[in-house]
């Protein structure tokens, strides 16, 4: 998953407000929701199920904030200055809310999850504060708020997957989307308040996730990211009805090969992968399927093996390094990215600097780097003391975006002069003479317009030139 800042690509998506106004499923109230999200792509996928069920109970969706009757933010808690980024956003609502006292400000997310009723007594204009796991409640919470209560909701399930919730597309340019397979982690890494905002881990049903993945094929789809803290732990076994078979448990190399089979022609793509779980078993189905994207997310988060130690990653350098062998070994041309965490508790100059020779050994297409931000209640925050003063936190994390800008040149100049197959996503954000798309590895192509060609098709682009986040080229079918 990622919360995207700090990225060798340019990449604006941390916040959108919905961009399509779309009507209600249900029977119509004349109530208007404004959903904004905030964190990794999981949110952005709940978002769409939040949307799903308000669309459900009578509401039509808005773009404008000022216009809404209720006001929704989806919030990320993963780092200090993300869950700033949300007050101040709050500040910007306040001035709606004063013209408009009948509107609803609802929390949703993983910071409502942390803060639960805090929330309300910490920032005034919040109606309403609902965990991650309670949106099937919305209706519900939005009933008591009309009747002049606050409201909260932040049970976490062991069970919910909102399986049977057909997510609304919003912000959608009809080509590719989100697909969450599972929720919650049991991993407890020692920086991360994932855990304790999302509950324990749990996999959807996989004929749900198929069912999904078929249904926007037929509508037009052409791509699937498959989504999920850690997906190479997916693990569905389905009850046994009374009498029948048990029927075999389906991991994610086998999930992964369902989804493939949909169509030759839709890509899957997914996201996040753990180093202690990627199996052999999941290269050697994406080497199998010519539409499984070849590119893996692996977090490193630090080169040291001691480090990782503190951080509770449960792998260390030498094994990081061996999964990296077997991706090469297995899948030569697989574009590889990385998360890193700078300054962690006690990190030392040396262990620091094995983070930039890991980083050297690898080579990663691109990465997300952040200096360590203490989140209260995590496992570092009770054990270990925030030692590594901000300013070196910061140098470090400088040393390492600027070799990870070397890096990404390097690999996009390896792509210049070679054809890619792109799925053409839209015209590009500088000009609308311009097509952009992915590659197989997950890299942004610029390509100039061509008629015989629209969004949604894949075309044979020969790269000519580029910069450290694009490649730019024309097309040659
Ligand atoms: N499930 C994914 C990561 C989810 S969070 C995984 O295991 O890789 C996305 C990234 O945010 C993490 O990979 C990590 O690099 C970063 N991150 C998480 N907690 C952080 C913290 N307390 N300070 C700084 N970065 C953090
Ligand atoms: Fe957080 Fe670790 Fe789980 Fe990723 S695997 S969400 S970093 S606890
Ligand atoms: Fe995602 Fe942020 Fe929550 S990264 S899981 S929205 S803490």
């Amino acid at each position: 998953m990622l919360e995207l800042e700090h990225t060798t690509k340019t990449h604006d998506e941390a916040r959108q407000g919905e961009a399509l106004d779309m009507l209600p499923t249900g029977k119509s109230t004349g109530r208007k929701l404004y959903i904004e999200s905030y964190g990794c792509q999981m949110n952005f996928s709940d978002s769409e199920i939040v949307a799903s069920i308000l669309l459900d109970n009578g509401f039509e969706t808005t773009k404008d904030y000022k216009e809404a009757d209720v006001v929704f933010i989806n919030t990320c808690s993963i780092r200090e200055n993300a869950e700033q980024r949300v007050r101040n956003r709050l500040k910007e609502f306040e001035s709606a809310k004063n013209r408009n006292p009948g509107m609803i400000v609802g929390v949703l997310g993983c910071m409502a999850e942390r803060l639960k009723s805090k929330f309300l007594e910490e920032e005034k204009l919040v109606d309403v504060v609902v965990g991650p796991d309670a949106y099937r409640d919305l209706p519900n919470l939005i009933g008591k708020v009309d009747d002049g209560n606050k409201a909260v909701n932040v049970l976490l399930s062991r069970e919910e997957t909102y399986a049977d919730i057909n997510p609304v597309r919003l912000n959608s340019n009809g080509i590719s989307a989100f697909v969450s397979i599972m929720r919650g982690c049991d991993n407890m890494c020692s920086f991360c308040v994932v855990p304790f905002t999302r509950g324990r881990e749990r996999s959807r049903d996989h004929q749900s996730i198929v069912k999904e993945a078929r249904e926007l094929f037929e509508a037009g789809y052409k791509e699937v990211t498959l989504l999920g803290q850690n997906v190479d732990s997916y693990k569905y076994t389905a009850a046994v009805a009374e009498g029948g078979e048990p029927q075999p448990t389906v991991n994610f190399a086998q999930l992964l090969a369902m989804v493939a089979d949909v169509s030759p022609d839709l890509r899957v793509r997914f996201s996040t992968s753990h180093p202690k779980d990627i199996t052999d078993e999941v290269l050697h189905t994406m080497a199998r399927y010519e539409n499984i994207c070849k590119y893996i997310h692996l977090p490193v988060q630090s080169g040291n093996s001691r480090v990782l130690d503190l951080m509770n990653r449960t792998y260390d350098r030498a094994w990081y390094m061996e999964r990296i062998d077997a991706i090469r070994r297995i899948l030569p041309d697989c574009g590889i990215s990385t998360d890193v965490i700078t300054g962690f508790c006690t990190e030392t100059e040396e262990e620091h600097a094995e983070t930039l020779s890991m980083m050297d050994y690898v080579k990663y297409d691109f990465a997300y780097m952040f200096a360590y931000s203490e989140r209260p209640g995590t496992l570092a925050a009770k054990r270990y003391a925030d030692d590594i003063p901000e300013d070196v936190k910061k140098r470090r994390l400088t040393e390492v975006v600027n070799k990870q800008q070397q890096h990404s040149l390097f690999r996009l100049q390896n792509f210049v002069g070679k054809v890619h197959k792109v799925l053409i996503e839209g015209f590009s954000k500088r000009s609308d003479q311009d097509y952009c798309g992915r590659n197989d590895q997950n890299t942004m192509v610029v390509f100039p317009v061509d008629s015989r060609f629209k969004p949604g098709q894949y075309v044979h682009v020969l790269a000519e030139r580029c910069t450290s986040a694009t490649l730019m080229g024309k097309i040659v079918d």
